[in-house]
């Protein structure tokens, strides 16, 4: 085999908290994470060349080693100590970057994945996660996708019952916000109102969307300064349009809704782009077939 061509989901925290600042200036927390249907596509293509060369459908995107996909390829031959080959890395790009949905992540993932199917089938699956964490913080999650907690940095997964049949409708406002700058923001031992993990798993248990959706929370939200309103506006829109709840994802800016009904978010997903230009409509992703 050559050629591999995956599927890269994004992710939308069900659940974001911050527990405590570490040592080494990251921060300990708790997420319950869901993999959606919204996704990018990486083709990799083994050649006969000694070079890493990356393209992507994005005018502008970096292909060197600013993009974590090509760090993926590297780290992935520094950490097995496989002779590097030429390699070819094509992203079709869908998940907007920088938005909260762990669209460069996710592309780090499906190299690992890709390059462990296409060289090194034996490579443990511990090891591919551990070679994901020093690339970044969600890319552990990436690897395994479906619904997971992640712990720690982001690094200690624990497979959750999947989510129950829901639509998102998810919309991305058009600005960046810088993730270090936010979790600048936060004192992990002031929050007075956090997540009931607890609670989001057992109704995962249950698959009672209702109580499920009930129980979304992000404690970044919290802390967003007020040039940032336009997050609190899409959720408004999202609700009175119909959603059972809404929430930001990750450091955000994107901001999704949770339907029970495809109509209903077909129609939430019309409206919205009329006022907001990114919105997608997505479904979780809820088995690992799916996500491989
Ligand atoms: O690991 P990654 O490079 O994705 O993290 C980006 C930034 O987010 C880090 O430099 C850090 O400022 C912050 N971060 C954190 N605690 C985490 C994950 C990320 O403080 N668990």
């Amino acid at each position: 085999m050559r050629e591999l061509t995956l599927k890269a989901y994004a992710k939308l925290n069900l659940t974001l908290d911050i527990l405590r600042k570490r040592p080494d200036g990251y921060h300990d927390l708790a997420m319950v994470m869901q993999s959606v249907s919204l996704a990018d596509e990486v083709t990799l293509t083994l050649t006969d060349t000694a070079a890493i060369r990356c393209e992507s459908n994005v005018e502008g995107l970096p292909t060197d080693e600013r993009n974590l996909a090509v760090r993926a390829a590297l780290r992935f031959f520094q950490e097995t100590g496989l002779p590097p080959t030429g390699l070819h890395i094509r992203l079709v790009k869908r998940i907007p970057s920088c938005a909260g949905m762990a669209g460069g992540s996710s592309d780090a993932a499906a190299v690992l994945r890709g390059l462990r199917a296409l060289l090194l089938p034996s490579l443990p699956m511990e090891e591919l996660l551990r070679i994901g964490a020093l690339i970044g913080s969600d890319v552990p999650y990436c690897i395994c996708g479906t619904t997971a907690l992640a712990e720690g940095r982001g690094e200690r997964l624990t497979v959750l019952a999947p989510m129950p049949a829901a639509c998102f409708v998810i919309c991305k406002p058009d600005f960046p916000i810088s993730t270090p700058e936010l979790f600048g923001l936060v004192r992990a031992d002031a929050i007075a109102d956090r997540p009931d993990t607890a609670g989001m798993i057992a109704a995962l248990e249950r698959g009672d969307l209702a109580a499920v959706a009930a129980r979304l929370h992000n404690v970044f939200e919290a802390v967003l300064p007020e040039k940032y309103g336009e997050v609190f506006a899409i959720k408004r829109r999202l609700l009175a349009l119909g959603a059972l709840n809404a929430a930001m994802s990750g450091s955000g800016p994107t901001v999704y809704g949770i339907f029970a009904d495809r109509s209903a978010a077909e129609a939430a997903q019309a409206a919205l782009s009329r006022e907001w230009g990114q919105c997608w409509l997505a479904q979780p992703v809820r088995s690992a077939e799916d996500a491989v």
